[in-house]
C-alpha cells in the first residue's frame, strides 16, 4: 500500500526512481511523484502527477540532473486523488514520502496551526513533514526521533533535508523498508522487487531505527544514536522472476508459475523415512511440540490468505481432531479473542506486511499464544515477529490478485496438517506417506489443469456481460468458492457471492433467476449427491450452471443440470482445491481481460495492505 523508493549515488536518480516506482506500482497506483536534489537555489525539485507512473514519466524533464531523490506511488487514504495530495510532501526544509497512516494527524495539525503552519494538502503525511520541520535544528536524527515520539500509527518515511544534499534519512514503524548499498549507490524501497536491479543482498530496516543513506554508505542507529548492525538477507530469484516474461499480464504468468511454486514449497519438506515419505520441518525449525501442546488452533489472515486458511481448517480438524477456527485478521484484534498459552495462532500472508495480520501476531504473542506464520516474503514483518515461520516459495507475486501465493499457502497447510497428524498419531505413517505422494503429484496435476485453458476462455466470454454470479460448494469446495468469488470480483468488477450450497435456499436463492451464472463446485465424493440436489435447485430457477467436478464424478452428472461441465484432472479428492483453484483463477482472469480491464492493477486496490 503505497510504494516508496529512494536513491543516492552515481546513477541518474530520476531513472532509478521511475524504474523503481514502475516495479512498485502494484502497491498503489492513484498518483505518483518524485523529489530530487538539484544544484539550484531551491535545492529540491518536486514533480507529481495523478495517475500511473507512466504519466509521471511523461512530465519528468530529461534535463533533470540529480544523483539523489525519493519517489512514491500512492494508494489514497487521507484526501482524494489530486496532485497536492500526491507525495512527496514538502514543509520548510523537509521533503518526505510516506507509507502508512498517521492516526493522530488531526491533533498534530491543530498544534502546528498554532505556530502558523498550514498544510496545502489533505494528507496526514504533510502534517508529519511539518512536524519534523518544526523539530529540525540542524540534527536530522534528533528531529526524526522527536517526531517519532509524537506520531501514532504506522509509517515508513524517506526524508530529504534541504541543507543536507544527497542524503536520505529513513525510519519505519509498521510499514516495510528494505535497503541495499552497492558501488553504484544506496537504495531504499518498500519491497525487494525495486532493489533487485542493484543487489540481491539487502536488509530490512529494523523498526524505530534510523537509516542514513549517503552515496557510499548506509548507517543505521537506534533512537539514542547508538550504531546498529542490521541482519543481511538475500533473495534467490532475479529480475526475470519479477517481469512478465512474454505473458500479457503478471496474473497470467503467475497462474502458470503455480506448478513451480507448489513444488518449491513442498519438495524440501518431504523426507524419506525408509520407504515412506514424511513431511518434515526440521530445517524450518518448527518442532512437533508446537502442535502437540496446542489444544486449539486459530488461523488469522486477510483476503485470499484467509481463504487458504479455510481449506487449512478443514484439513487440520479432520486430521488432528482439535478445534480450528478461522478469523478475519481485521476483526480478530477487536474481538477480545480467547487465547492463551495452549493456543496456536497461525497467520498467513503473501506479503508478510498486512497490517491487520501483523497485529494478530502481536496480540497473540501478548496473550501468551504461540505463533506460526505462513509467509512468502523473506524477512517481512510477520515472518520476523512470529515465533515460527514456514516460508512459501512462490517467488515474487506482482499482480494484485493473488494466485500462486494461494496455492503455495494451500501446500503449506497440507504439509502442516499431515506432519502434525502423523506426529500426533492420528494419521499412520503409511497413510501420511500416501498423502505425501499425492501432494508431490500436484505440480503435474496443475500443469494438466493449465491445458484446459481454452474451456475457461470460452466460458469467460459468456460471463463477460454478467452483473451477478454465484459460487456454491460444500466443505472444501465451499472454502474454494470463497476464493473464487473474491478473485472474480476484484479484477472483473462483477458482483459475486460464495455460498455454502445448502445455505442458498435460506435467502439468496431469490436472486437466482433466468440466466444468472452459478458456478457449482462438486469435487467431494461424500457430499456429491447433496451438491447435485443443490445444483438442481438453481437449475430449476433458470440459472446458467457451470459444474466443476472430478473425472470420478463426471459420469454421474445428469447433463441436463449443467450448461457447462468442467472435469478436473485426476487427483485424490482431498487435493482438488489445487486444480479447481487454477480453473477458477483462469475464469476470473479471462473475464477481466475480455471486459478490457486492468487485470494486474484493479481499481481501488493495492497489493500490500499496510494500513488497517
Ligand atoms: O499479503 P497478504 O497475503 O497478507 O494479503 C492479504 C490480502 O490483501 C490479499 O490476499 C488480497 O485479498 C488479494 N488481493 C486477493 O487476491
Amino acid at each position: 500500500m503505497c510504494g516508496i523508493i529512494g536513491f543516492t549515488g552515481y546513477l541518474d536518480a530520476k531513472e532509478v526512481l521511475l524504474e523503481g516506482l514502475a516495479a512498485l506500482e502494484y502497491r498503489g497506483y492513484d498518483s505518483a511523484g518524485i523529489a530530487c536534489c538539484v544544484k539550484e537555489e531551491n535545492p529540491i525539485k518536486i514533480i507529481k502527477s495523478v495517475g500511473k507512473v507512466s504519466e509521471l514519466r511523461n512530465i519528468v524533464p530529461a534535463s533533470l540532473d540529480s544523483g539523489c531523490g525519493i519517489g512514491h506511488t500512492r494508494w489514497a487514504t487521507h484526501g482524494g486523488v489530486t496532485v497536492p495530495n500526491a507525495h512527496p510532501h514538502h514543509a520548510g526544509r523537509v521533503t518526505l514520502i510516506h507509507n502508512g497512516i498517521i492516526e493522530n494527524y488531526h491533533e498534530l495539525a491543530g498544534e502546528l496551526a498554532k505556530t502558523g503552519r498550514t498544510p496545502v494538502s489533505q494528507t496526514d503525511t504533510e502534517i508529519a513533514a511539518m512536524l519534523i520541520d518544526s523539530l529540525y535544528e540542524g540534527d536530522a536524527c534528533d528531529a526524526i526521533k522527536k517526531a517519532s515520539e509524537r506520531l501514532d500509527g504506522a509509517y515508513a518515511f524517506c526524508i530529504l533535508f534541504a541543507d543536507q544534499p544527497d542524503v536520505i534519512y529513513c525510519i519505519r514503524k509498521g510499514s516495510p523498508l528494505v535497503i541495499c548499498n552497492t558501488e553504484e549507490g544506496s537504495v531504499v524501497a518498500s519491497d525487494m522487487v525495486a532493489l533487485l536491479r542493484y543487489s540481491k543482498e539487502y536488509f530490512v530496516l529494523p523498526e524505530s531505527q534510523i537509516a542514513k543513506l549517503t552515496k557510499n554508505a548506509v548507517t543505521v542507529t537506534d533512537l539514542d544514536g547508538e550504531p546498529v548492525m542490521p541482519q543481511m538477507l538475500s533473495v534467490n530469484w532475479d529480475m526475470s522472476a519479477a517481469q512478465k516474461n512474454g505473458y500479457k499480464h503478471y496474473m497470467l504468468k503467475e497462474i502458470h508459475e503455480q506448478p513451480e511454486a507448489v513444488l518449491r514449497t513442498v519438495t524440501p519438506r518431504i523426507k524419506k523415512q525408509g520407504e515412506l515419505l514424511i513431511p518434515n520441518f526440521s530445517e524450518d525449525g518448527i518442532p512437533d511440540e508446537l502442535f502437540l501442546s496446542a489444544d486449539r488452533v486459530i488461523i488469522a489472515a486477510c483476503g485470499t490468505a484467509m481463504h487458504a486458511g479455510l481449506v487449512g481448517r478443514i484439513l487440520m480438524e479432520r486430521l488432528l481432531r482439535i478445534p480450528v477456527a478461522v478469523e478475519v485478521a481485521s476483526e480478530f484484534r477487536y474481538e477480545d479473542p480467547i487465547i492463551n498459552e495452549h493456543t496456536l495462532v497461525i497467520t498467513v500472508s503473501q506479503s508478510g506486511e498486512t497490517a491487520d495480520t501483523l497485529a494478530a501476531v502481536r496480540l497473540s504473542r501478548e496473550k501468551g499464544a504461540k505463533t506460526l506464520s505462513i509467509v512468502n516474503v523473506k524477512g517481512s514483518s510477520i515472518a520476523r515477529e512470529s515465533d515460527y515461520v514456514l516460508y512459501t516459495h512462490a517467488g515474487p507475486e506482482i499482480a494484485v490478485a493473488s494466485t500462486k501465493a494461494y496455492t503455495a499457502q494451500l501446500a503449506a497447510f497440507y504439509l502442516i496438517a499431515f506432519r502434525f497428524a502423523y506426529a500426533k498419531g492420528t494419521l499412520s505413517a503409511q497413510d501420511c506417506s500416501a498423502y505425501m505422494k499425492s501432494l508431490s503429484d500436484i505440480p503435474k496435476a496443475i500443469e494438466d489443469t493449465l491445458l484446459s485453458k481454452d474451456i475457461t476462455k470460452e466460458l469467460s466470454k459468456r460471463l463477460t456481460p454478467s452483473h451477478d454470479l454465484f459460487f456454491i460448494g460444500r466443505g472444501l469446495d465451499y472454502a474454494l468458492s470463497c476464493e473464487a468469488s473474491i478473485k472474480l470480483k476484484e479484477i472483473s468488477y462483477i458482483h459475486s457471492e460464495a455460498y455454502a450450497a445448502g445455505e442458498l435456499k435460506h435467502g439468496t436463492l431469490s436472486l437466482v433467476t433466468t440466466g444468472v451464472p452459478v458456478v457449482a463446485l462438486a469435487t467431494q465424493p461424500d457430499v456429491f449427491a447433496k451438491m447435485i440436489s443443490n445444483v438442481k435447485e438453481v437449475c430449476a430457477r433458470g440459472a446458467f450452471v457451470i459444474l466443476i467436478t472430478t473425472p470420478q464424478n463426471a459420469p454421474l452428472v445428469d447433463r441436463s443440470v449443467a450448461d457447462v461441465l468442467i472435469s478436473l484432472p485426476e487427483t485424490e479428492s482431498e487435493f482438488t482445491p489445487f486444480t479447481a483453484a487454477v480453473i477458477l483463477q483462469l475464469i476470473a482472469y479471462y473475464t477481466s481481460s475480455y471486459r478490457g480491464l486492468d487485470v494486474d492493477q484493479p481499481r481501488n486496490l493495492a497489493k500490500s495492505v499496510t494500513v488497517e
